[in-house]
């Protein structure tokens, strides 16, 4: 019977995911959900550092491909919000987050919504996000970077991944070509100013590479935190090497955000 109903949910999910892919091809942004080797990658930064527990928000959840491994990650008194602006994908999400296994005391909260509409006072140590960046207009990508690097606690971190060879399309002619252009100078423009890590992963359709980035203190004060929260955290501005130790990564301490 369990199993029964875990093959229904595997499918209904797999179902939901193409026909959106399909059906709302430019927001969903992706033919295929994210590989678990990706999956491992992102979520490698949603570690705890001692036992102080962790806030963790994971945008564009989607049917829950990176959710599931986000929860694996979580212990007791950690909480997880997961926004998804797509009504059928939230569904999903809430049904395969009820059927997830994670520790106990994990809180975990699905909002059907925008990422734009995060209320003010939200704050994270760790934002994953698997948001269409390339699908969307510069202007919104720029306004997204700046609002979740803005809401990072101090020394959380943001990652996200993209294509590998996405440069390539800068150069294909289709339509869309001046925006994508300008999206990925605005995504340049943050990961030189914000990158502490990266990692390139193979096993995905297409490969992909996995991003880490941390805030400045000007993200923090742009995003309403005050002088004293600053500055008694010690807020560090360059990669701490004791998180980002796990993140193999080829660049660490090679770049100097903010
Ligand atoms: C590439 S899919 C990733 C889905 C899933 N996380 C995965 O890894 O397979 C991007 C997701 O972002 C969602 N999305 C797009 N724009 C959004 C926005 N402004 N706010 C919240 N979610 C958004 C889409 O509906 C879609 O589920």
């Amino acid at each position: 019977m369990a199993a029964r109903f875990r093959v229904s949910a595997y499918l209904r999910n797999r179902f939901v995911f193409y026909r959106e892919a399909v059906l709302s091809a430019r927001q969903t942004g992706a033919f295929s959900y994210t590989s678990r080797a990706v999956a491992r990658a992102v979520t490698a930064a949603v570690a705890r550092e001692g036992d102080r527990p962790i806030r963790v928000l994971e945008v564009g959840a989607g049917t829950g491909a990176l959710t599931r491994a986000i929860l694996a990650r979580l212990g007791p008194g950690d909480r997880l919000d997961a926004y998804e602006i797509n009504p059928a994908f939230a569904r999903v999400l809430r049904a395969e987050i009820a059927g997830a296994r994670h520790a106990p005391g994990v809180e975990v909260r699905v909002f059907e919504a925008d990422i734009e509409t995060l209320p003010e006072g939200a704050r994270y140590d760790r934002i994953v996000s698997t948001l269409p960046l390339l699908n969307m207009e510069p202007e919104k990508v720029r306004r997204v970077f700046a609002l979740l690097l803005g809401r990072l606690e101090p020394g959380g971190t943001l990652t996200y991944y993209d294509y590998w060879a996405k440069q390539a399309l800068a150069w294909l002619p289709f339509q869309g070509r001046a925006r994508v252009r300008a999206v990925l100078g605005v995504t340049r423009e943050f990961l030189d100013r914000h990158e502490v890590a990266r990692e390139w992963v193979p096993w995905n359709l297409p490969p992909a590479v996995v991003h880490h980035l941390r805030a400045s203190r000007n993200d923090a004060a742009a995003a309403g935190a005050s002088r004293a929260d600053t500055a008694s955290s010690g807020y560090q501005c360059a990669a701490d090497p004791d998180t980002i130790q796990i993140w193999r990564t080829p660049n660490r301490g090679s770049t100097n955000p903010g």
